[in-house]
Formats: C-alpha cells, sequence, structure tokens
C-alpha cells in the first residue's frame, strides 16, 4: 500500500468561512454539533483538466441537503460555485477531488442546536482516479451488507448527510475485513440499493440497463448522467425495484459515483460471477471518461 499523508497534514490551502486559511490550520474545535450529533452535510466532485465537473449541481445538493437538516448553508449556490473555482486555482488542481461541507458550530451543544453558527469549508487535492482502468475493468468484490438502506420516512435519505454514512463505514469495513472490496445494501424493503458510497446499474442478458429507483438513497449526479449518457445511445434504461436474485439475468453490473466514476462488479458474495466486462459496460466507461474532460 501507498503511503498516505493524513488529511490534517498536508500543505496548501482550505476555503474556510469565507477566506483562505493554511491547511493545517483549518481547525474545529472538538466540541462541535457537526461532530457529536452529524449536522453536518458534505459534497464530493472531481477536477478534470482544472474543470469542476457538474459545478453547479453539486452546490445544489449541498444547498438541499443542508435545508433537509433544518439548516441554510450562508452562501448562494453562485457563491458557492465561485469559491469552489477559486480553490482549484489557489490550490493549482489539474485532476482532483473536492470536498465542500457545511455543520452546526458549537454554540449549543445538545440536541437542539437552534442558531448555532454554520460553517463552510472547501477542500480540494490532487487525486488521481480512485481505480486505475484495469481495475475498473477488472471489477471489484461486493458483500451483502447487514444494514439496509433506511426508509425515508426514517431518515432524510435524499441529503447527502454524514449521519447516513454511519452504516455505510462499518459495511464497508466488514466487508474489506473479509476480502472484499466493498458492501452492496439493499433498502429497508429488500431490494437492491447501492454500494456504501456509489449507485448500482445491471447490464441485463437482454441488452438493457436496469438501476434501482433512488427513492431512499442518494440520486447520484453520476448516476443521472450516465443514465443520460446510456439513453443518448438508444440503450433503455429501466429505473425500478430490483431484488437481489435479479443478478442472475445480468450480464455485468457496475457503481457510479464522483468518486467511482464508472466502476464494474465482477464478484457478488461469489453467488453471481461476471468475469469479463460487457461492452455496453466498456462503452459507457469511455463515454464518461470523453465527457468529464469535454
Ligand atoms: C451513498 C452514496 N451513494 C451514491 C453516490 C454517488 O453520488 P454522485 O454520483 O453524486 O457522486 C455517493 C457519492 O457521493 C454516495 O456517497
Amino acid at each position: 500500500m501507498t503511503d498516505i499523508i493524513p488529511f490534517d497534514q498536508r500543505d496548501g490551502f482550505i476555503w474556510y468561512n469565507g477566506q483562505f486559511v493554511d491547511w493545517k490550520d483549518a481547525k474545529v474545535h472538538v466540541l462541535n454539533h457537526g461532530l457529536h450529533y452529524a449536522s453536518c452535510v458534505f459534497e464530493g466532485e472531481r477536477v478534470y483538466n482544472k474543470k469542476i465537473f457538474k459545478n453547479e449541481l453539486h452546490s445544489q445538493r449541498l444547498h438541499n441537503s443542508a435545508h433537509s437538516l433544518g439548516f441554510k448553508i450562508p452562501y448562494s449556490v453562485e457563491d458557492l460555485n465561485k469559491f469552489k473555482i477559486e480553490t482549484v486555482a489557489k490550490q493549482n488542481i489539474t485532476d482532483g477531488y473536492m470536498r465542500v461541507f457545511a455543520w452546526r458550530g458549537s454554540e449549543k451543544m445538545a440536541i437542539s442546536a437552534q442558531g448555532n453558527k454554520i460553517h463552510v469549508a472547501i477542500a480540494c487535492w490532487p487525486w488521481p482516479p480512485y481505480y486505475s482502468d484495469e481495475a475498473r475493468k477488472k471489477g471489484l468484490k461486493l458483500k451483502f451488507a447487514k444494514y439496509r438502506r433506511p426508509s425515508p420516512e426514517t431518515a432524510p435519505t435524499s441529503a447527502k448527510a454524514a449521519g447516513l454514512y454511519m452504516i455505510c463505514t462499518i459495511s464497508k469495513h466488514e466487508a474489506e475485513n473479509e476480502g472484499y472490496n466493498d458492501a452492496l445494501m439493499l433498502d429497508y424493503r429488500g431490494y437492491l440499493a447501492e454500494a456504501t458510497g456509489a449507485n448500482l446499474f445491471l447490464v441485463m442478458k437482454n441488452g438493457e440497463i436496469h438501476t434501482p429507483i433512488p427513492d431512499c438513497f442518494l440520486n447520484g449526479i453520476t448516476r443521472q448522467t450516465v443514465i443520460e449518457l446510456a439513453r443518448k445511445k438508444g440503450i433503455t434504461v429501466n429505473e425500478r425495484h430490483i431484488k437481489p436474485e435479479e443478478f442472475a439475468d445480468a450480464k455485468d453490473a457496475f457503481l457510479t459515483g464522483s468518486a467511482a466514476e464508472i466502476t464494474r462488479i465482477s464478484n457478488i458474495q461469489d453467488q453471481y460471477i461476471y468475469p469479463e466486462p460487457d461492452k455496453i459496460t466498456l462503452g459507457l466507461i469511455e463515454d464518461y471518461k470523453n465527457l468529464v474532460r469535454s
């Protein structure tokens, strides 16, 4: 494994509440509501060739996520777009990853935190593709997770909110500890949902693409982009509730996400195995690669 410099020990600048601060000085107090009560929302975005992919959509989603948690980002979507572009320039990033996040501060440290200051930060760093082209095509090995995506009556499931990731980290760690790359989560009804940080697609034997309806998990921006790309090529994309055993009717499967981009799945708990990438998957990987750099 390559050595990774811990994220609090890097050089550069982080945009923090309206100004750039030295990377190592972008600190919070240990008593803050975001940390203790998960009142924190965030975005994960990609920079390709110095340009933020879907900048506006990510800023809008951050606003929507905050709204779901009952707070307002103190900067408009337009201002966030601009601050993010400034951060890319300040960090001199050509190809990178960006985190934009907002959280309740420290004024009150109880469940009720009405009026706590809303903090916002933007960090951007060089990040090569999450998986190499080879790994992306070779495919991941997934294990079914113990936890399920909760019902929208249980949590604000369309938000990209820190609290919703608790079960993702538990599930991913369990999968990794057993030699898998990631966990595959069902939804509260037992239908297929998504991986711990990426949406799921099945390439069916009849040449159609089927993907779960995002009615209790994130409708990923990459997911929406890939559906558009596929439909543009004349591929039928069917958004529906899918049972786990329907993996048997698929010839290939893949994940989508800002971090994962399009990454193939080759093995689901040794029950469903797709040894070779299908040409539909390979075509979409190529199309997506061209789009993000166009
Ligand atoms: C739980 C979860 N689902 C789906 C996605 C994919 O979303 P997007 O394509 O907007 O990055 C992500 C990544 O942010 C995620 O964390």
